[in-house]
């Protein structure tokens, strides 16, 4: 039903406009859409004190029960920097990568080594970055700086493909220190949400700001497309400690508001939103939420994204102490390899 009130929409946006030149590339991944070759999730995680890449798959197609592949073992373990990663995200190839391609990047942080004060003033200032063509081989390991040395940390990168660039929009959370205080010692900036596009995840364009709510400080951003040039985005308030929405009906850089109140909320004492569709119920989005001072992950849904309200899921089947990462749908045959690979 969705998809065809989406149909009529198009079809009246194209007869509204026959000058201008045909753009389907909002419609690929029409995203409210159920698709009947998703039989499954792909989940990728870190581990409340181990900074490595696990996987899951779900039980049959319940976007809300999961299994740990590899007996619970990682699947990738980092080399390079701290060698150890958090907040992994799994991006989707797009334009000439979609279906061919897949990146998993992270946090490089491995807090058993350093404190979190440390870690934000003297913190990595790279991503990682691994590649895959079939979900199921991970090579290319690199870890990319994307900041000066003005920054004290790059936290929880996240991608997304962005259509109108034709690029990949790479996301992340730093604070600054004035160029002067070049030990960082100082009071920074508050933490904002930086940029830069990328073709490959090797070179990116120089960041920018993406979202500054200074004096708060925002971290760990997230963005479901939600069809026709419309997405929700979801980031936690480190300052308060909480996790809000925000929509824009024009595109990734238009106009973001709050759509359940300027100071409305999905939760609080969480962070690492994780938001994906349901691969059954049209309309349906659930979204993970880190209540990194408990048991991690707890899902939440909503069958009004755009509404900004989420209620919390049964959790009788969701694994406990997963903490921030990201869940991709995924056909029968990715199931299959993924579970022949790491049973
Ligand atoms: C399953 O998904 C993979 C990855 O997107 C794709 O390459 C493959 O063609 C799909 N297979 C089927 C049978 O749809």
């Amino acid at each position: 039903m969705r998809f065809l009130t989406s149909l009529a929409a198009f079809i009246t946006a194209v007869a509204a406009a026959p000058t201008q030149s045909l753009d389907f590339s909002a419609y690929t991944s029409l995203a409210t859409r159920t698709d009947p070759s998703l039989t499954g999730y792909l989940g990728v995680f870190f581990l409340g004190d181990k900074p490595s890449v696990y996987f899951y798959t779900s039980n049959g197609n319940n976007a809300i029960s999961l299994k740990a592949l590899n007996k619970g073992n990682p699947v990738i373990n980092p080399t390079k920097g701290t060698q150890g990663v958090r907040d992994p995200s799994i991006i989707s190839g797009g334009g000439d990568e979609e279906g061919k391609k897949w990146y998993i990047i992270g946090t490089d942080l491995n807090i058993g080594k350093t404190t979190w004060d440390a870690s934000q003033r003297t913190g990595s200032r790279g991503i990682f970055v691994w590649e895959s063509t079939d979900l199921t081989t991970w090579t290319g390991e690199r870890l990319v700086n994307v900041e000066d040395a003005t920054a004290g940390m790059v936290w929880a990168p996240d991608a997304i493909w962005d259509s109108e660039k034709s690029q990949y929009l790479v996301h992340w959370a730093s604070k600054f220190y004035p160029a002067s205080d070049t030990k960082h010692t100082g009071t920074p900036s508050a933490i904002r949400i930086r940029y830069a596009h990328t073709t490959d995840f090797k070179t990116f364009t120089a960041p920018q700001d993406y979202i500054n709510k200074s004096p708060t400080n925002i971290i760990d951003l997230n963005i479901l497309p939600l069809g026709s040039n419309v997405y929700a985005r979801f980031m936690k308030d480190e300052t308060a400690k909480t996790v809000f929405t925000e929509v824009s009906t024009n595109g990734l850089f238009g106009t973001w508001t709050r759509p359940a109140g300027a100071s409305a909320t999905i939760a609080s004492g969480v962070e690492g939103p994780a938001a994906y569709w349901d691969n059954q119920v049209s309309g349906k989005a659930h979204l993970l939420l880190d209540f990194y001072g408990s048991d991690g992950y707890r899902p939440y849904e909503s069958t009004d994204v755009k509404s900004g309200k989420w209620t919390a899921s049964d959790r009788a089947n969701f694994p406990k102490n997963l903490r921030h990462g990201s869940v991709l749908p995924v056909n029968a045959t990715v199931l299959s390899a993924l579970t022949a690979k790491w049973p």
